[in-house]
């Protein structure tokens, strides 16, 4: 089907099969940031924004994404400049071999746009869904309370 949405600000018209995954349909047209680790809505790896909700792209198909409005990293910066929780993962060393670092940035966007000075109980909570396997957590709790401007 013709899938019609708004993808990082522009409108965006592409066919998509009725069975492929939003996950892929985003890839093919050119959301590299968007990672496939699991599949199957455990890892988190897979996040986008969705109508102002951080979503498992893996377990979305893409025709759900008609007439919606989606957010990736790739729409995140704007005029060379880093969104501020971007800059704070950076800053902070919350990055390790990179894995989960869209699908962290994604989480953490949502979280800070309905919460913007969320508790560390509430970032961890926000952050439930999203796996890493190699910081230990600590660095990137460090980065979302930056990013509130309270790190
Ligand atoms: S790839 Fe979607 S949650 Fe793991
Ligand atoms: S930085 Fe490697 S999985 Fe998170």
């Amino acid at each position: 089907m013709l899938v019609r949405f708004k993808l990082n600000g522009e409108d965006i018209e592409a066919e998509a099969e009725d069975d492929e995954r939003a996950l892929d349909f985003l890839r093919r047209l050119g959301m590299k940031s968007v990672k496939e680790g699991c599949g199957e809505g455990e890892c988190g790896a897979c996040t986008i924004i969705v109508n102002n909700k951080n979503v498992a792209s893996c377990l979305m198909l893409a025709p759900e994404l008609n007439g919606t409005e989606v957010w990736t990293v790739e729409g995140l910066s704007s005029n060379g400049n880093l969104d501020p929780i971007q800059k704070a993962f950076v800053e902070v060393g919350a990055i390790q071999c990179g894995f989960c670092t869209p699908g962290m940035v994604m989480s953490a966007k949502a979280l800070l746009n309905r919460n913007p000075h969320p508790t560390e109980d509430e970032i961890k909570k926000g952050m439930e869904g999203n796996l890493c396997r190699c910081t230990g957590y600590f660095k990137i709790i460090d980065a979302i309370k930056k990013a509130a401007g309270e790190g």
